[in-house]
């Protein structure tokens, strides 16, 4: 009886907190120099509980957005300063990117997406396209992000990114879900890829043996969806995808060599994220970054990267590894410095934080003096 009254309860407030994310109470106070905590006391915190994102998986990823991209709730001098702390730390922050990149194509659901699209399954594909990832979301961290006028470069790349996405999310649906429903692979035309087995054997042993827990190697079955259905850009691959731009920095900004973030500047990029998530077509109850502060959003990250990213990659398939090891060697060609084995072996290091004496054996000589230019830098890929 008390069982199903608080479910009553749940189903109604989870309708309700949709409606209410559509109307917060207006933006008022300053915040130029209100405390950490309180920097944006009327954002909506509206983004489900972590389990709760995978009912995304069945929605579509690009809600219309009209003329206006901005949310209502959007706090323009917050944003602004998360542009800001995003530029002084460029180099920094798209190393960050490049991480979360390299966690978010080992997601099935994305990397099928991104098969099926032909965009980035060679070198040279992956590199253009990463190229110019990078380039857009340069443009997102540089600038006004004032609101619709049609000569705003930030707001302009944005809808361009949007129409991009919409195209898949059609044409992926229509190819899973229309007259003649196929899945999104192609396997046929990855049949004859030779992967780099070497690399993958050390990569896989080394999270072998590492002392991450039992439970986060396995994406737990209560976050996976009933069946195996989805939509080509969901709303859930949507939401993994935004923390692969925000989650690294706010969560780990000191594995990251962040080591002067401030609080502030951690809410107002998350502000910015949230806001960038919602000129994409994040759904209120999917933007990870609407959270009501610092504190909250950690621990919603942490559960996000323990559940979600982390499992991920103990269970590479093939396509994911053609993907992958495509998008390393993309990476290569923006920048020499960047190997495909460096790389992986940075990111079992700096980001997972676990030991790597099979990755350092499958250095080559050539790997390790890419390795030593590296940290002659003193900062993450920073020229
Ligand atoms: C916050 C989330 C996301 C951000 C910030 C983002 C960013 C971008 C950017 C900047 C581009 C333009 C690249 C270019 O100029 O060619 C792009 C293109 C694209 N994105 Fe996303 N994206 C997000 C989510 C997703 C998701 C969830 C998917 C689904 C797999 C996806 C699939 C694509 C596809 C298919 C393209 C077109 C180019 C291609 O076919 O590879 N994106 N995205
Ligand atoms: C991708 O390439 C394959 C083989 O060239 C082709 O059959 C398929 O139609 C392409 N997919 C898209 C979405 O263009
Ligand atoms: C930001 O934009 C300005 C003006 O377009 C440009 O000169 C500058 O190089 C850009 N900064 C970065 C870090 O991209
Ligand atoms: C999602 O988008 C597709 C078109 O890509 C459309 O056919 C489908 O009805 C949409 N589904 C929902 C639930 O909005
Ligand atoms: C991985 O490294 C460990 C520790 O050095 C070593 O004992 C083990 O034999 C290595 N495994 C493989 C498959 O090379």
């Amino acid at each position: 009886m008390i069982k199903s009254a608080v479910l009553i309860f749940c189903i109604l407030s989870v309708a309700h907190a949709a409606e209410w994310c559509l109307k917060p109470d207006p933006i008022s106070a300053s915040v130029a120099e209100t405390p950490a905590e309180k920097l944006a006391p009327d954002t909506p915190k509206c983004s489900l509980e972590s389990p709760e994102l995978v009912m995304g998986r069945l929605v579509n990823g690009t809600a219309d957005r009209d003329a206006d991209l901005l949310p209502s709730w959007v706090d323009l001098k917050l944003a602004a300063r998360g542009q800001k702390w995003a530029l002084d730390n460029i180099p920094l922050i798209s190393g960050s990117h490049i991480f979360g990149l390299m966690f978010v194509l080992a997601f099935p659901d994305n990397n099928a997406v991104l098969l099926f699209t032909n965009q980035s399954d060679t070198a040279n594909l992956a590199m253009k396209r990463y190229a110019s990832t990078i380039e857009q979301v340069n443009t997102w961290y540089n600038g006004s992000l004032k609101e619709s006028t049609d000569d705003n470069d930030i707001l302009s790349s944005l809808l361009r990114v949007r129409g991009l996405h919409t195209a898949a999310m059609k044409a992926g649906n229509e190819r899973m879900h229309g007259e003649n429903p196929r899945p999104l692979i192609n396997k046929e035309l990855y049949e004859r890829v030779q992967l780099d087995e070497g690399m993958w054997k050390a990569f896989e042993t080394d999270l072998k043996n590492s002392d991450v827990t039992e439970k986060f190697r396995k994406v737990p079955e209560k976050y996976t969806g009933r069946d195996g259905k989805y939509y080509a850009v969901s709303q859930f691959q949507q939401a993994m995808t935004q923390f692969a731009f925000v989650g690294f920095p706010v969560l780990f900004p000191e594995r990251l060599f962040l080591l002067d973030a401030k609080d502030e500047d951690l809410v107002a990029y998350n502000h910015l994220w949230a806001v960038l998530g919602h000129a994409l077509g994040i759904e209120d109850e999917y933007n990870i970054a609407l959270q009501p502060d610092l504190k909250t959003t950690k621990e919603y990250y942490q559960h996000i990267y323990e559940n979600w990213y982390l499992p991920q990659f103990f269970n590479l398939d093939f396509h994911t590894k053609v993907l992958m090891e495509a998008q390393l060697q993309g990476f290569e060609k923006i920048d020499d410095i960047l190997t495909p084995r460096t790389l992986l072996l940075r990111i079992l290091r700096d980001i997972v934080k676990i030991p790597v004496p099979n990755m350092t054996r499958e250095l080559t000589p050539k790997d390790h003096h890419k390795m030593l230019q590296f940290h002659a830098k003193g900062n993450l890929f920073y020229k």
